[in-house]
């Protein structure tokens, strides 16, 4: 073969979210309380021969939502249909996907907070009764006929609990689970299974450095590993101290994982008002972030690391936030 352009496949294609995924329960760290609930709902419900009931996932981005979705469905041994909140525009389409659906499988709506109002409604009886109630015709002449729906488990996420309705929320009977931020630990063990799927060579201090530096999160986490193993690779050396130190610099990762948005966040809230309290639409105004930014992806993360807090009155940076802030 000549030297020519280099040829994608799925396979090295740069979309390893899909390379890095779980594939089994062992290789999913951590959670361990979802897991063992969900391992007791789902086993009980195979043995039943029923389909499991419905499950609702909640927590930050990268945390490990849609790779739960995914063992579910491997664990029921069912297919698994795919879509997403913003993408059911229409009854028809919700109408659609459910009556193609074989029994047992399972329908992951993504990001299900972004389904509309009359949407939701269609929804409702279909989870409880397994019906779908659809209107023929307009006006006077309008009529309801109901379609039997074949058994399914919806498993739903979303990083916004608080905007689900809540006859929405009570309709998941199998379960609400909340993801939690990954400790050090967790985070390392998972950085060791993608090195080797990589196949890049990284000590054990090297991969605690980028746990500590990721924000608790799975996806950051090997997002960083990547960018360690890019610089390592054009400048044709091992990953080492260096090449990890020098990526966090390029990158803006404090010493604490906090990227600029975040700093950003801090820096106004400090700087401009005084340290608060101070209105989220104040801050999304004054960094440039979108106000569901800043409540789903930075603020999570600043509240665990208690930076910020969310008071009634509106966010207030905390004494650890101005030392961190002082000397960044
Ligand atoms: N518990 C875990 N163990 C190992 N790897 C994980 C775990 N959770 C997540 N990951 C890794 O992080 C990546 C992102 O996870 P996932 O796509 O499931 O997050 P998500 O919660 O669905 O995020 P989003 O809210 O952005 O959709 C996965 O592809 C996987 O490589
Ligand atoms: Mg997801």
């Amino acid at each position: 073969m000549t030297d020519s352009a280099p040829q994608f496949t799925k396979e090295n294609s740069g979309n390893l979210d899909q390379t890095l995924r779980p594939q089994t329960w062992d290789e999913y760290v951590g959670q361990a309380k979802t897991k063992e609930n969900l391992r007791i709902l789902l086993t009980a419900a195979r043995e039943r021969g029923h389909a499991a009931e419905h499950i609702l996932l909640y927590g930050p981005p990268g945390l490990g939502k849609t790779t739960l979705a995914h063992l579910i469905s491997k664990t029921l041994g069912t297919n698994m249909r795919t879509t997403s909140g913003p993408a059911i525009e229409r009854v028809g389409d919700l109408a659609a996907i459910l009556t193609n659906l074989s029994p047992g499988d399972v329908l992951f709506i993504d990001e299900i907070h972004r389904l509309s109002k009359s949407i939701e409604e269609v929804l409702y009886p279909a989870m409880e009764s397994g019906v779908l109630d659809i209107i023929i015709g307009k006006g006077p002449s309008a009529r309801t006929v109901q379609l039997e729906l074949p058994p399914f488990t919806l498993v739903s996420a979303t990083t916004r609990i608080s905007l689900l309705s809540a006859p929405l929320r009570s309709r998941f009977s199998g379960g609400t689970f909340r993801l939690e931020f990954y400790s050090d630990d967790e985070i390392a063990e998972i950085l060791n299974r993608s090195s080797s799927l990589l196949e890049v060579n990284i000590n054990n201090k090297l991969l605690m450095d980028i746990a500590k530096r990721c924000r608790a999160t799975p996806r950051t986490a090997n997002y960083l590993l990547k960018r360690c193993r890019d610089l390592a690779q054009i400048e044709k050396g091992e990953l080492n101290e260096d090449i990890v130190e020098r990526t966090f610099g390029l990158l803006e990762i404090d010493t604490l994982g906090l990227g600029s948005p975040d700093r950003a966040v801090l820096d106004v809230i400090i700087n401009k008002f005084n340290g608060g309290p101070v209105g989220l639409n104040t801050i999304a105004a004054a960094t440039g972030e979108e106000q569901s930014t800043i409540e789903d992806v930075i603020e999570p993360y600043l509240i665990r690391q208690g930076l910020l807090e969310r008071t009634p009155r509106g966010r207030v940076a905390s004494p650890d936030a101005y030392s961190h802030i002082d000397n960044s």
